[in-house]
């Protein structure tokens, strides 16, 4: 009897463990490098398809680790518009951080410009 509650409280106890959401960190952004200065149209082709490239793509070119690639406009607008790409970017405990650990996050003038081209509309310009 005494056997069986105590592997019923370890059932319990790592369900709940595993269920319990752990507090994820707020990311240490690197801070803006003190020159961002973004355009108020914020082009693909001119900072979005860089950043992509330099950070993203020697994981995401076609087909992409877990079939997201970010190599070309309609590919990334795919990802821009389901919200996955800038909620893996601000690291929302929802989403899987990216870039994955340890690669160097973006910074926040980075971030900033992937946010705005995706309230933009993800333009195509
Ligand atoms: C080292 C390889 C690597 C790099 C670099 C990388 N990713 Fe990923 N990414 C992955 C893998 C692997 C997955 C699939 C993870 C999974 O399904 O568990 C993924 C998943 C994602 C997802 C889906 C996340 C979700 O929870 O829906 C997005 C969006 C994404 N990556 C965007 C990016 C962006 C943007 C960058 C660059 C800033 C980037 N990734 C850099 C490997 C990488």
């Amino acid at each position: 009897m005494k056997k069986c509650c105590s592997l019923l409280a370890i059932i319990f106890l790592s369900v709940h463990c595993t269920k319990s959401k752990v507090p994820v960190p707020i990311a240490p952004f690197s801070p803006a490098p003190s020159n961002c200065q973004l355009a108020d149209s914020i082009s693909y082709i001119q900072t979005i398809s860089p950043i992509l490239n330099a950070n993203c793509n020697s994981c995401h070119q076609y087909p992409g680790a877990g079939s997201i690639s970010l190599d070309s406009y309609s590919n990334t607008r795919i990802f821009a518009q389901s919200g996955q790409l800038v909620q893996a970017i601000i690291h929302d405990p929802n989403y899987v951080i990216m870039p994955p650990p340890p690669h160097k996050e973006l910074d926040s003038c980075e971030i900033k410009a992937i946010k705005l081209w995706v309230l933009q509309g993800c333009q195509d310009n």
